[in-house]
């Protein structure tokens, strides 16, 4: 009898949650339409402005890329103490000025008296290198690090937007704070930038904010969103989801230091490109450096790649 009965509520169970999944399915809608993902063809999109060819998130690199021929600028945005946007990556000054301390406590003014070239090398063993003591002997190698004291400085969001007034650019909010979105989203107005940008955060909170305050601009799916899509396709039910982005902006693969730093899982992948096109998304892949894993990328048919090397990924498309 209780049998009979236990089958029968794990009947009902079951039809319930195939009736959940096929409405889901029948009232899920694609992402909408926006110049971003209406825009066919493959982008090149220089990461931090390139930063494996110039100081990273300077003017100085995004100009170098632009004359490249990169379709897209990537950068980092953080929150001064005068509630400007200073394009920087780190929360803090350290690894890349002569600097010290946290951005959030400095004026932009303030922190531009510092050299955002400080710690560029055109050497990768020694470009940015969080620990500096392994060059300390070599400091004042001039070859080593050759920007330095050139007047590079760590641009304020509206020098970037003045100065490329029609680029494309994916612009990443870095802190967890929601007090950026409003300065943010009145900067991308003055500067007419709506149509062409792509804004990204891994916090859902800001990320959430800055799609009610700004809703014309794109963005980017925040880690939670983008770890659902793809675990969704590899069950194949990512046709349930209904995006309120535009683009999934994540790593080819998932790697692991356990097993000598080598791919676990593969993220991008045929079946989620597919998936992604079932849903009008434009899928961009961070951070592919060596020329054999951004053919592959291209194989697989992404929309994008963002590369520290834009000159390797234009050298390898002819361009
Ligand atoms: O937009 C995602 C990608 O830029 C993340 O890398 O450079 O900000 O640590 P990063
Ligand atoms: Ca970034």
């Amino acid at each position: 009898m209780i049998k009979r009965l236990l089958k029968r509520i794990l009947v009902v169970f079951i039809l319930l949650v195939v009736l959940w999944i096929a409405t889901q399915y029948w009232f899920a809608e694609p992402a909408r339409l926006l110049p971003a993902n209406k825009h066919t063809g493959f982008d090149v999109i220089a990461h931090r402005g390139g930063r494996g060819i110039a100081p990273e998130n300077t003017l100085h690199a995004f100009e170098t890329s632009d004359k490249l021929g990169v379709d897209v600028l990537e950068m980092d945005i953080h929150l001064t103490k005068d509630d400007q946007l200073a394009v920087i990556h780190d929360a803090t000054l350290d690894r890349t000025t002569n600097g010290n301390g946290e951005v959030k406590d400095y004026s932009l003014r303030e922190l531009q008296k510092y050299d955002a070239a400080y710690h560029y090398s055109p050497d990768p063993a020694y470009n940015n290198s969080r620990d500096s003591s392994i060059y300390s002997d070599l400091a004042d190698n001039e070859e080593l690090f050759p920007l330095r004291g050139k007047g590079i400085r760590i641009p304020g969001l509206q020098d970037v937007f003045r100065r490329f007034p029609q680029k494309r650019m994916v612009i990443e909010i870095k802190p967890n704070r929601i007090d950026i979105v409003e300065p943010f989203c009145r900067m991308i107005k003055d500067f007419q930038k709506e149509d062409h940008l792509i804004i990204g955060s891994f916090h859902e909170e800001v990320l959430v904010h800055f799609r009610m305050v700004c809703p014309g601009v794109a963005t980017s799916a925040f880690s939670k969103e983008a770890t659902r899509f793809v675990l969704f396709d590899k069950v194949f039910l990512a046709g349930m989801i209904s995006p309120d982005y535009i683009a999934l902006q994540i790593p080819p693969d998932i790697k692991t230091k356990l097993v000598g730093n080598r791919p676990i899982v593969s993220v991008v992948t045929r079946s989620l490109m597919k998936a992604a096109r079932g849903k009008e998304l434009i899928v961009q892949v961070w951070t592919v450096n060596e020329t054999d894993q951004m053919k592959e990328m291209i194989d697989i048919g992404v929309n994008g790649i963002m590369t520290d090397y834009p000159d390797r990924l234009l050298n390898l498309l002819g361009r």
